[in-house]
C-alpha cells in the first residue's frame, strides 16, 4: 500500500518519479505528490485523486530537477486531501519525506515533537519523521534519518530528501518493501522493481533496519546504529513490457488472458518433458521431512486464501496430510497450537502482505517449518521463509488476483505431487498422470478463452449487470471456486455477492433466492456433480437466476439454468484453475459494463502492508 519513488541523477527526475508512479498506482490512487530539490529551494506539487490529475497538475506547474522523490497514496491516517497527500515536510520545508507503512507510536512522537516547536499540517503518521529528522539534523541527512528511526515503532519503507543536502537522496526499510535501483550516474529508489525497470535492472533488496544513503556516484549501507552492511546486487530478468498493458484496455483483462502462459511458467523447471516426478529445491525440505510431516497450515489472505482452500483439497486427497487453512489476520492473534513436524506454507502474490508475514513470525517462533508459496522474488515473505515455491507468474499489477491464484493452485498441484509420491500415498504412475492433468490445463484456459462470447453476452444482460446481490455456490474443490468467483465480482463491481459450500444453501442463504437473485453455481462435471443439480433444481424451483459453470458437452444442465458457461472437460482435482477463469471474465466485464474502474476498484490496493 502507498507507492514511492525517487531519483538522483542527471535527468529530470519529476518525469522518472511520474513514471514510476504510474506503474505503482496499483498500490494507493487516492492522492500523490512529488518534492523536488532545485536551485536551493524544495518545491512540490501535490493532487488529490488519481495520478491523471497530477499530470495535469504538472503540466501546468512543471517541475525540473535532478533529485526528486514522489508518493501515491492509500490512505490510513487522515482522510485523503493535498494536506496529507506525501512528501511531508519539517517546519521551514527544507526537510521531505516519502513514506509507506505505519508509525505506530505517532501519537507520543507528534506530542513530544510538538512541544518541542514542531508545526504539524496533516494529520498523517509520516509527518512526524520529516519534524523527527529535523530533530536530529546537524547538517549530515543520513545521520539524522538513522538517529530519527530509531525512536519510530511500526513499519516503514522511506525515502528522505534536504534542501541544504541536494547531492544525497536517504532511503530507509523496516517492514515495508523498498529496492535501490543502481544506474549508470543515477540512482533510484522503489517500492517495486516495476517503477524503475525502464532504466535499470540492477537492484539492491533493502532489509528491514537498514538505512542507505544513496549519491550519483554511489552508495553506502548501514543499520540504525551505524554498522556498515553490504548487499548483493541482484539482476532483474522481468521483460519490461510485463508493466505495460500491451493493447489490452486493462491490467487485469491481460493477465487473465495470460493465464495458459503463466501456468506454463509456474510448471517450468519443476517438470520436465516425460517425467514422473516433480522437482521443487528451493523448498528447501528433505525427503525425510516430508515423510516425518504431521500437519500443514496454510495461511494467507483474500485470493490467496482461497488458493489455500484448494490447496487443503489437493494435499488432504493425495499426500495424506491432515491440513488446516487459517486466515492470516486471525492465525497470528490466536495462540495457535504448533506440534512439532508441522509445515507452515504462507500463500502470497505480493509476498509483503502484513498479516501473512506476521503469521509466519508467529509460526516460527514456534517451532514451525514455513515454506511460502510467493510470485514476488525477493520479497519479505520469501526472505523469512526456509524455503519457497516461486508461483514464476510475472508481475501482477491489477489489483483484483488472477493469474496469481491459479498459478497458486498449481504450485500446490505440484508440492502435492511430490509430496503424495515421498509419502508412497500416490505411485509413480499416478504421478505421472497427475502431471499430465497439469500439463493439459494451459489449453483448456486457452479454450475458455477462445469461447468468451457467452460471458459477454451474459455480462451485458440486465438480469446480472442490475443486479444488487449474487450468490455463488459450489462443492468439493469448487466450493474455493465459489469463494473465489463472489470476491472477484464484488471488488471490482461493487454487487454485493457471497460464496457458499453448495451444501450450505439450505441452512441459511436460500432464504434469499427471489427471481431477481442471481446464483453462479460451479456445476463441471465430477464427484459432486448431482448433488449440484439438485440444488440447482431447488434455487430453480423458488425462480432464481441460475448461471451455471458446467462442463462442454452437458446439454442437460441448460434445462434446469438460465445461462451456461462451459469449460472444458477437466480433471476434477485440478478444475478450480480452468473453472477461475469464466468467473474472472464474468466479473471483469460486469463491473466494466457497469463503468467500474477495475485495475483500481474503490477502496482497494494491490499490496496489503498494513494491518
Ligand atoms: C483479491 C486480492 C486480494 C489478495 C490479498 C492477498 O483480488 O487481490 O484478496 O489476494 O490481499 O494478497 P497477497 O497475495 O499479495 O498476499
Amino acid at each position: 500500500m502507498c507507492g514511492i519513488v525517487g531519483y538522483i541523477g542527471k535527468k529530470n527526475a519529476v518525469d522518472i518519479i511520474m513514471s514510476g508512479l504510474h506503474r505503482l498506482e496499483y498500490r494507493g490512487y487516492d492522492s500523490a505528490g512529488v518534492a523536488v530539490i532545485r536551485n536551493g529551494s524544495l518545491d512540490c506539487v501535490k493532487s488529490v485523486g488519481k495520478l491523471v490529475k497530477m499530470d495535469e497538475k504538472l503540466k501546468q506547474n512543471p517541475l525540473d530537477s535532478p533529485l526528486g522523490i514522489g508518493h501515491t497514496r492509500w490512505a490510513t491516517h487522515g482522510v485523503p486531501s493535498e494536506v496529507n497527500s506525501h512528501p511531508h515536510f519539517d517546519n521551514d520545508m527544507e526537510i521531505a519525506v516519502v513514506h509507506n507503512g505505519i508509525i505506530e507510536n505517532y501519537q507520543e512522537l507528534r506530542e513530544e515533537l510538538k512541544k518541542g516547536g514542531a508545526n504539524f499540517r496533516s494529520q498523517t503518521d509520516t509527518e512526524t519523521i520529516a519534524h523527527l529528522v529535523r530533530k536530529y539534523y546537524q547538517g549530515d541527512l543520513f545521520a539524522a534519518v538513522k538517529r530519527a528511526l530509531q525512536d519510530v515503532e511500526g513499519a516503514y519503507a522511506i525515502g528522505v530528501v534536504c534542501k541544504k543536502n541536494p547531492d544525497v537522496m536517504v532511503a530507509a526499510r523496516h517492514g515495508s518493501p523498498l529496492i535501490v535501483g543502481l544506474g549508470d550516474g543515477e540512482a533510484f529508489i522503489a517500492s517495486d522493481v516495476p517503477a524503475i525497470m525502464k532504466y535499470t535492472r540492477k537492484v539492491l533488496y533493502i532489509d528491514n533496519g537498514q538505512v542507505c544513503e544513496i549519491r550519483r556516484d554511489g552508495y553506502k549501507i548501514e543499520d540504525l546504529k551505524g554498522n556498515p552492511v553490504t548487499l548483493e546486487v541482484k539482476t532483474v530478468d522481468w521483460d519490461d513490457s510485463a508493466a505495460e498493458k500491451e493493447g489490452y484496455p486493462h491490467f487485469m483483462l491481460k493477465e487473465i488472458n495470460q493465464q495458459p502462459d503463466v501456468i506454463k511458467n509456474t510448471l517450468r523447471g519443476r517438470v520436465t518433458e516425460g517425467s514422473d516426478t516433480v522437482q521443487l529445491p528451493d523448498m528447501q525440505v528433505t525427503e525425510q521431512e516430508l515423510k516425518d510431516l504431521k500437519k500443514i497450515v496454510i495461511v494467507s489472505c483474500g485470493t490467496a486464501w482461497h488458493a489455500g482452500l484448494v490447496g487443503k483439497y489437493l494435499l488432504e486427497k493425495f499426500a495424506q496430510v491432515p491440513v488446516e487453512v487459517d486466515i492470516a489476520s486471525e492465525y497470528r492473534y490466536r495462540d495457535p497450537i504448533v506440534y512439532p513436524n508441522t509445515m507452515v506454507i504462507p500463500v502470497t502474490q505480493s509476498g509483503e502482505t502484513a498479516d501473512t508475514l506476521e503469521a509466519i513470525r508467529v509460526a516460527k517462533k514456534k517451532g514451525a517449518k514455513v515454506v511460502s508459496i510467493v510470485n514476488v522474488v525477493g520479497s519479505s515473505i520469501a526472505r523469512e521463509s526456509h524455503g519457497v515455491i516461486y508461483t514464476q507468474a510475472g508481475p501482477e499489477i491489477g489489483v483484483a488476483s488472477t493469474k496469481a491464484y491459479t498459478s497458486q493452485i498449481t504450485a500446490f498441484a505440484l508440492f502435492t505431487i511430490w509430496l503424495g509420491e515421498t509419502r508412497g500415498v500416490l505411485s509413480k504412475a499416478q504421478g505421472r498422470e497427475m502431471i499430465a492433468h497439469l500439463r493439459a490445463i494451459p489449453d483448456k484456459i486457452q479454450w475458455v478463452l477462445d469461447h468468451q462470447e457467452e460471458v459477454i453476452r451474459c455480462s451485458k444482460d440486465p438480469k446480472y449487470l442490475n443486479a444488487q446481490s449474487a450468490l455463488y455456490l459450489g462443492r468439493s474443490y469448487n466450493f474455493p471456486s465459489a469463494l473465489e468467483g463472489a470476491l472477484k465480482l464484488k471488488e471490482i463491481s461493487y454487487i454485493h455477492a457471497e460464496g457458499y459450500g453448495a451444501g450450505e444453501m439450505k441452512h441459511g442463504p436460500i432464504a434469499l433466492v427471489t427471481d431477481e437473485l442471481p446464483v453462479v453455481c460451479v456445476a463441471t462435471k465430477g464427484d459432486t456433480y448431482d448433488k449440484m443439480v439438485s440444488n440447482i433444481q431447488e434455487i430453480r424451483a423458488r425462480s432464481g437466476i441460475v448461471l451455471s459453470v458446467a462442463t462442454e458437452g452437458d446439454e442437460a444442465i441448460k434445462n434446469h439454468s438460465a445461462d451456461v458457461l462451459y469449460i472444458p472437460e477437466c480433471y476434477e482435482p485440478f478444475s478450480p484453475i480452468v473453472v477461475a477463469v469464466p468467473l474472472q471474465l464474468f466479473a471483469y466485464y460486469v463491473a466494466t459494463n457497469r463503468g467500474c474502474d477495475v485495475d483500481q476498484p474503490r477502496n482497494l490496493a494491490k499490496s496489503v502492508t498494513v494491518e
